[in-house]
């Protein structure tokens, strides 16, 4: 059995050398490992890496031999490596020594939110939303007598931790909110609800104005502050069954169902818009002219 020392004579200069392994005293200074040590704590709470060591001793004592590790092993085999905590929070994903957040997340273990931060109250309105984090959005409202101007009334927090749009502000409404008719519909453009807004209305079937009564064809809010001619539409208030055979009477166009007839009031106004006196205002607005933008209430 000759060869048997041979082969560990081979063995260790191979992998005996002092770089990475035992040494070639290991035997002849009697080396054991001991057990390893438990591991020590991760070094990062995503991602980390942590180590634990183990020592040598000797169960002889052969004189030549300095008791050291290093007579016995190299040093890096007395330590061990590991990962640790191997996840992202918030979705994202570890990659070997980093991790990739998911939009909107960022640091190192993908711990922190993109944040716009509270983008302000406004006076006489509200603020609507209280996320501020990327990708929300906050909405503006006016309360009832203003109307939103100057800034935008949704605003979205993007990546880069700042909110799209500016702040918008609540001004006094230039006129005094019209009425909507008793048994009629109220119908207004709705691009521009300043100054510069042409209400008309029309009665359900088989209603009309009084008697007397102008059915002005448009109400419109003035630099005045006031609704020319009237700040207050007439009541649909008189029933009429034969209107065309009723004397005295002011006939405008009626509907018969307001939603049903939605469409066709709005399709109605902007005709009417358009041919009438204001009808440079349906030029000045052409994209905004349309019956989509065309508010009917009943
Ligand atoms: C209505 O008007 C607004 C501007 O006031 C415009 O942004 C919008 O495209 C118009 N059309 C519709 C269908 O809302
Ligand atoms: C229309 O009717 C309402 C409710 O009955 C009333 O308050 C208002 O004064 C009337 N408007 C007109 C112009 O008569
Ligand atoms: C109007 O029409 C809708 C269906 O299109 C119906 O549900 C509603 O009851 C109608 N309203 C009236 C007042 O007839």
């Amino acid at each position: 059995m000759q060869f048997i020392p041979w082969l560990l004579a081979t063995f260790f200069l191979l992998f005996g050398s002092t770089e990475c392994g035992i040494t070639s005293q290991w035997d002849e200074c009697g080396c054991r490992w001991m057990e390893w040590e438990a591991w020590g704590t991760c070094d990062s709470k995503c991602n980390g890496e942590r180590s634990r060591s183990r020592k040598v001793w000797s169960y002889t004592h052969t004189p030549g031999c300095v008791w050291a590790f290093s007579t016995c092993a190299s040093n890096d085999m007395g330590d061990d490596y590991s990962r640790c905590n191997t996840f992202c929070y918030n979705g994202g994903t570890s990659d070997s020594y980093s991790c990739s957040c998911v939009t909107g997340f960022y640091g190192d273990c993908c711990g922190f939110q993109v944040n716009c931060g509270n983008p302000g109250i406004i006076s006489n309105g509200k603020l609507n939303g209280g996320t501020f984090t990327y990708g929300s959005t906050v909405r503006y409202t006016c309360h009832s007598g203003y109307l939103l101007v100057g800034g935008s009334s949704r605003r979205k927090c993007r990546l880069v931790a700042l909110w799209s749009g500016t702040k918008p502000r609540c001004a006094s409404k230039p006129c005094p909110t019209i009425n909507v008719p008793v048994n009629g519909a109220l119908i207004c453009n709705d691009w521009r609800t300043d100054y510069g807004q042409f209400c008309t209305f029309f009665c359900k079937e088989s209603y009309t104005v009084p008697r007397g009564v102008i059915m002005d064809d448009f109400y419109v809010c003035g630099a005045s502050g006031t609704w020319m001619p009237s700040n207050t539409i007439p009541n649909c208030s008189v029933t009429a069954t034969n209107l065309h055979a009723t004397g005295g009477y002011s006939i405008g166009p009626t509907y018969s169902n307001c939603s049903d007839d939605r469409r066709g009031m709005q399709e109605l106004y902007i005709k009417k818009l358009s041919q009438s006196d204001f009808r440079h205002f349906c030029k000045k607005f052409q994209q905004e002219c349309i019956p989509e933008n065309v508010s009917v209430q009943c």
